[in-house]
């Protein structure tokens, strides 16, 4: 069973190819996240196999909260693929006592570098650098697929050093503090009142008030409302106006 999470597409494209490939089940948790479902995920004789992307050097923590509060059955093995844009940290550390905390046997975990999609903070690749990215990766997915097919471990990841310990740690808590939330984001009059962004937010957090977005205060900066909308009538703060948006559909 391979379950992803993503905000622009990136952990979405990676997790379909592996699910053709190996004509497994494919189950997105933004949608279980925005209908509140935790019921049981059962699957028999394949592993877990998780993707999503890396927020601040560790997993998105709607992810791993997701993960904690449901019950997972059949199988006790799981494989965790990252997608980023530069490096996962020291992700590993922490999905090693996840898997501790599940009693998971943790068959590996691996990085995929995607375009970067935080455009809140940075600027995303152009369409043919994006490209390039992508077929790199392509690569990389193939072996993934191989190895899980021969149920093989993961190459292990070269531990990155105390930088690494840093950011996954006290930076990524400090992130959360200091950027995670709505408070940035607004329409501009390029807005069709279409609705795209209530349904594309995983958190149910933006509602439409006179046909125009309201953002409420659970915001995981997925990127997905400012990335996806049709007409690009979202931007943050003074940080997005003119750059290129990034969704891989
Ligand atoms: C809130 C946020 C934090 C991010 N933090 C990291 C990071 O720590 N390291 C990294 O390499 N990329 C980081 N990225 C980039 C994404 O992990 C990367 O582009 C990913 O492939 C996006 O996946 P998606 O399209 O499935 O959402 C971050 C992106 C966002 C939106
Ligand atoms: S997706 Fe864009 S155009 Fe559609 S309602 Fe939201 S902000 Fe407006
Ligand atoms: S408000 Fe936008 S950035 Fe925040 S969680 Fe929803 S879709 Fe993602």
């Amino acid at each position: 069973m391979i379950l992803y999470f993503s905000g622009t597409g990136n952990s979405r494209y990676v997790a379909r190819k592996i699910a053709q490939e190996l004509n497994d089940e494919l189950i997105s948790l933004n949608q279980l996240i925005k209908e509140e479902k935790t019921d049981e995920l059962t699957s028999t004789d394949k592993p877990f196999i998780f993707v999503c992307p890396t927020y601040a050097w560790r997993l998105p923590i709607v992810v791993t909260d997701f993960i904690k509060k449901t019950k997972f059955s059949g199988s006790n093995k799981v494989y965790f693929i990252m997608t980023c844009g530069e490096d996962t940290g020291k992700s590993i550390n922490y999905i090693q006592k996840l898997c501790k905390y599940k009693n998971w046997q943790l068959k590996g975990m691996a990085e995929i570098k995607m375009p970067e999609n935080y455009i809140a903070l940075f600027p995303v690749p152009d369409k043919e650098t994006s490209k390039q990215i992508i077929k790199e990766a392509d690569k990389q997915i193939d072996k993934i697929i191989s190895d899980i097919n021969a149920e093989n471990e993961f190459e292990t990841i070269t531990p990155s050093g105390l930088g690494g310990t840093i950011k996954s740690g006290i930076t990524n808590v400090a992130f959360y503090k200091m950027f995670v939330n709505a408070k940035g984001f607004h329409y501009t009059d390029k807005c069709i009142g279409c609705g795209k962004c209530v349904e594309l937010c995983p958190l149910n957090n933006i509602n439409l008030k006179d046909k125009k977005p309201v953002w409420k205060n659970n915001c995981t900066h997925c990127m997905a409302c400012i990335c996806g909308c049709p007409t690009e009538a979202i931007e943050y703060k003074n940080k997005t106006q003119n750059k290129e948006r990034y969704y891989l559909k």
